[in-house]
């Protein structure tokens, strides 16, 4: 797997509009993120497809339920060819180990266990809205960090997180926890429905593991300068 990936948000309607964007990136093997949308609307078949066309994959699906329903849906998931999938951290230690214990399980032979990453706040969630409507009363930074150490007891590769939230991870966690950032927004480009975000520069001195990019890249009128801009501010060195 890519050292320090650029993960691009295949955030698409369905599979056509997927190819015609990657035909755009001549054949570049990309780490690329399936979400819901594009899953619910076309099946599994669509990994293989992106898999044969050598692109790694992180199945963005963040599972929230009782432990037991967790890891039989982990276990289905395992035997794609998927190299992160993730869940909540919010679903508590006990369905964090069941959808691990469901992963190791259903991970093929001889196959490695895709990482199995958690949620701590979604990026779109501000402290306002966490405390107002969740009643969580603590500061978004002591919830994330909270998160993300169950997280890691839980035995996860890692967390899903803003790149405003990698040092204190980092600190609390180790620098060998993932932190998958996703909130990443080229200069000049729209916040949308985004809240705690920065430029992948920033991401890359905060410490970010892998960065998730969507709009930046697939709303772009050229998207491969885009993804060209994010790489070079991406790869210069901390
Ligand atoms: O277009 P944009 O760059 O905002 O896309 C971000 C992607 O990352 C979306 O697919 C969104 O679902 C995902 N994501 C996020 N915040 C999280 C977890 C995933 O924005 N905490």
């Amino acid at each position: 797997m890519d050292q320090r990936p650029i993960i691009i948000a295949l955030d698409f309607p369905g599979e056509k509009e997927v190819f015609q964007f990657l035909s755009q990136f001549q054949e570049q093997s990309l780490f690329v993120k399936v979400g819901m949308e594009l899953f619910y609307s076309t099946g599994p078949s669509l990994l293989a497809k992106l898999k044969d066309q050598g692109h790694h994959i992180f199945l963005d699906l963040k599972l929230h339920d009782i432990p037991n329903t967790v890891h039989h849906a982990m276990r289905a998931l395992a035997k794609y060819d998927i190299d992160i999938v993730n869940v909540h951290a919010a679903g508590g230690s006990a369905m964090m180990k069941a959808a691990l214990e469901g992963l190791e399980a259903g991970t093929v032979a001889g196959k490695k266990k895709p990482d199995l990453i958690a949620v701590t706040q979604l990026t779109s969630t501000t402290e306002e809205m966490m405390q107002q409507e969740l009643k969580i009363h603590g500061t978004l930074e002591e919830t994330v960090k909270a998160y993300a150490l169950l997280a890691k007891e839980s035995g996860l590769d890692g967390v899903v997180c803003s790149p405003l939230e990698v040092p204190l991870i980092t600190e609390a966690c180790s620098s060998s926890f993932k932190t998958v950032t996703p909130g990443i927004r080229l200069l000049g480009d729209e916040k949308s429905d985004q809240r705690r975000v920065t430029t992948p520069g920033q991401a890359n001195e905060l410490g970010s593991w892998g960065i998730v990019v969507g709009r930046s890249i697939t709303g772009a009128q050229d998207p491969l300068k885009a993804y060209e801009r994010v790489q070079s501010e991406w790869s210069v060195s901390k």
